[in-house]
């Protein structure tokens, strides 16, 4: 999957290791900053990401902040954007397979390395699961775009 992959500067050393695993999990990883830990702002880079989806650059992509909320609050004011912290495998999953979230917010001073591994993982190999009840919320959720 080509997976885009942003952070703050709180974000910073976790993107390093998550693009280490990202690679060797055979994605082609697109890293769009931010590339030391200077300090920088996270919408910057959130919408780095997000753009890169929406532009069919990415599949899906992976922002990471100090919490992940700062994050998800800019990922999701952009038309076709559908990102959440999820800090459990459970939400990471299911996320995708009813609400097809296509951005990863995480966040880097509450998980660690091992975690946010797995959290991936449940990401990426998560498809969106094509149910009536879910398509039928999805393209309500879809709707609130054009209504902006
Ligand atoms: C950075 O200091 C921090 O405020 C930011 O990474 C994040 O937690 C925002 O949600």
């Amino acid at each position: 999957m080509r997976v885009a992959i942003g952070a703050d500067h709180a974000g910073f050393p976790l993107k390093q290791q998550l693009t280490g695993f990202l690679a060797q999990q055979g994605h082609t990883v697109f890293d769009l900053g931010a590339h030391s830990d200077d300090r920088v702002d996270y919408p910057d880079y959130t919408l780095a990401v997000a753009y890169a989806i929406t532009e069919g650059r990415a599949d899906r992509g992976i922002m990471i902040c100090g919490t992940g909320a700062g994050a998800s609050i800019v990922a999701n004011k952009v038309k076709g954007i559908r990102g959440s912290v999820a800090h459990d495998t459970y939400s990471a999953r299911q996320a995708v397979e009813h609400d097809d979230m296509n951005l990863l917010c995480l966040g880097s001073r509450v998980i660690g390395q091992a975690l946010a591994e797995e959290l991936v993982k449940a990401f990426l190999e998560a498809q969106l699961l094509r149910e009536d009840a879910y398509l039928r919320r999805l393209a309500k959720v879809k709707s609130l775009d054009d209504q902006r």
